[in-house]
Parts: structure tokens; sequence; C-alpha cells
């Protein structure tokens, strides 16, 4: 088995599917290089038998990347690992907690949390296929279910040999039950997710576990995401601007655009950089209204840069 380096697992942006896509991940990475990226989830039915290429084709830029797997059949899951090493991810994650009822009725995601043994089997088959970490994402437990039913799930995949265990705590919210259980499990990794969306409760979750995992936060104000470097790995590097950020990734999207990608594939994600600040407005429209139009360039992007004023021309 092996372990994931504490230090990976500090910030992660969560799996969200549409939304956490390539194009996404290449953006996000430019504000962040050590932030961990996860893809949107994969299930194993897909990868065995759909284009591999479209479900897990990335760019060398977007690592360390972990890759996420919906699935409930060991054997596929230990396949699926293989498959996912030789593509180069960092991580191979385990959805035990996604509620929707498309993963519900492919009988794993969230309903897992209430077989335990069996994520333990599925953990175990992929550890023993592959030398890359597997760690659990679930949540505090589904329906009725008490807090139990987190211990038990979270016992089972250390038995497998899970490199970490990520807790999704909605709903409800309830930080302190995370925190026990890293208190009753403290050589596990253990991440905290769910309602994280300022630094202050990033701080304070940090004061209490491994690691945090920003979902909607982290894609809705993308900025947040260019303090993480310096702010928890005490890391320059990371542009100084959200223009910057923008300029950094023009040459990702041309390289794109040339492979036949239309430009608001990439621009969907970028629209809430500068919520905030004066000019959002103008450059989430500008890029709504002419990034969808047929043939549009990165040109457009240089245009919808003209409305936002960000920290240093703000400070000019
Ligand atoms: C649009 C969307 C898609 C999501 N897709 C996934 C997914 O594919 N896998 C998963 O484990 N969780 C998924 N989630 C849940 C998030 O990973 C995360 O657990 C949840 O949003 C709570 O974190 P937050 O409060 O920081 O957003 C999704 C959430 C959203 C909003």
């Amino acid at each position: 088995m092996t372990t994931l380096a504490p230090e990976a697992l500090r910030f992660c942006v969560a799996p969200m599917m549409d939304w956490t896509d390539r194009h996404c991940r290449a953006f996000h990475r430019i504000l962040s290089r050590r932030a961990r990226l996860y893809t949107e989830m994969v299930t194993t039915a897909a990868v065995l038998h759909g284009d591999r290429e479209r479900l897990l084709g990335h760019d060398a830029c977007e690592h360390p990347l972990a890759v996420q797997l919906g699935g409930s059949v060991p054997a596929d899951l230990a396949r699926v690992a293989c498959i996912c090493a030789d593509r180069g991810y960092a991580e191979i994650n385990l959805n035990v907690g996604c509620p929707s009822d498309r993963v519900q009725n492919g009988s794993f995601g969230a309903c897992l949390m209430r077989e335990p043994k069996l994520v333990g089997d599925c953990v175990a088959a992929m550890v023993a296929a592959t030398p890359v970490p597997v760690t659990v994402k679930c949540r505090l437990g589904v329906d009725e279910q008490g807090l139990e039913a987190l211990d038990a799930l979270a016992d089972a995949a250390v038995a497998g040999g899970t490199s970490r265990f990520e807790n999704r705590d909605v709903p409800p919210l309830d930080y302190p039950a995370v925190h026990a259980l890293k208190r009753r499990l403290p050589a596990v990794p253990i991440v905290l997710n769910g309602g994280l969306g300022s630094w202050p409760a990033v701080d304070e979750a940090l004061c209490h576990l491994d690691g945090v995992m920003l979902g909607r936060a982290a894609y809705g104000e993308p900025a947040l995401l260019l303090d993480v470097d310096a702010r928890l790995f005490g890391e320059a590097g990371t542009p100084a601007t959200r223009a910057e950020a923008v300029t950094a990734y023009l040459p990702y999207g041309e390289g794109r655009l040339a492979a036949g990608v239309p430009l608001h594939a990439m621009t969907r994600h970028m629209l809430g950089l500068f919520n905030g600040l004066p000019g959002a407005r103008g450059w989430r429209r500008h890029l709504a209204t002419e990034g969808v139009k047929r043939g549009a360039g990165v040109a457009v992007i240089e245009q919808a840069l003209r409305f936002p004023l960000d920290g240093e021309r703000l400070a000019a």
C-alpha cells in the first residue's frame, strides 16, 4: 500500500460532475500549483465499456490529479484502478458519498454507506491492484443512519488499506463528528468537506484535521485558489493577479481550440473569477455572449479582461 504524504491533501478541490472537467482543472492549476484536483466521478462501467480518452484524458499540466471512481464491484474497481494508474493519476478516490439518483440507481455512491464491508473489499481490491494511493470520499451517513455508520465505514476502509478518508459533511454539518473520527483514527489522514467557503473556516478545520476539500466555493469563487500556495504551503509563484492568471491560461486555451474544443467549454469555468470586484459583471457578460459564438477565439478572453479591475490595477 502506498500512502499519501500529508502535505498532498492539505487543500483539495472537490470532484464535481459537469464542473471539474479537464478545462476547469487546467484553469484551477494555474491558480494553485499545490491544490489537489479531482476529476468528475467516472463509473467503472463507463471506463470498461466506453470512450476512455474522453472519460480519463487529461493534460499533464493538471497534476497532481486524482480520479474519482463510482462503482461497487471490487474486481471492476481493481481493473479500472490499473487503467487509471497507467494514465498517470496520482490518487484513486472511491465515491461513497454522492447522493444523486443517477448514482444511487447504480448501487454505489451514498448507498455504499450502508455496506461498509463491501467498501472495505472495494478498497482492498484496488490497493492490491495498483501502487497508486486509494482514498475514500464519504458522508456522515444516509437517511436515518447515526454516526456509527461513519465509524463502521471508516474502519472498513482503513482495514482495506485506504490512504485517506474524505468526509463530505452535508447534510447536516457536524464538524465535531469528523474531529472525533480523527481523534479515534489519528494515523489516518482525514479531510473535511462540506460548507467550507472562507479562510477562517479553512484555518479552523486545519487545526483539527489533515486537509480541507472545497467544492462550490472553489468553483464559484476561483480567486480563492490564488492564495492557497502562499497561505498553506508557504510557496510563491502563483499569478499575482486574477488577470495574470487568465493570461497564463491563454496558451492552454489556444491548444484546445486547435483540437476543436469550443471556447465556451473553457470560459464557462472562469465566469466567477472577478466576483466582488468592479467590472465583474462586464467580464461575465462578455464571455457569456461572445464566448459562445461560432469561431470564438482567445481574443474574446483578452477583450473581456478590459472590464474587471483586479487587485493590482485597483491599487495603482
Ligand atoms: C455540481 C456538483 C457536482 C458534484 N459531483 C460530485 C461527484 O461527481 N462526486 C462526488 O463525490 N461529489 C460530487 N459533488 C459533491 C461535492 O464533491 C462536495 O462533496 C459537495 O459540494 C460539498 O462540498 P462544498 O460544500 O464545498 O460544495 C458534487 C457537487 C456539486 C455541487
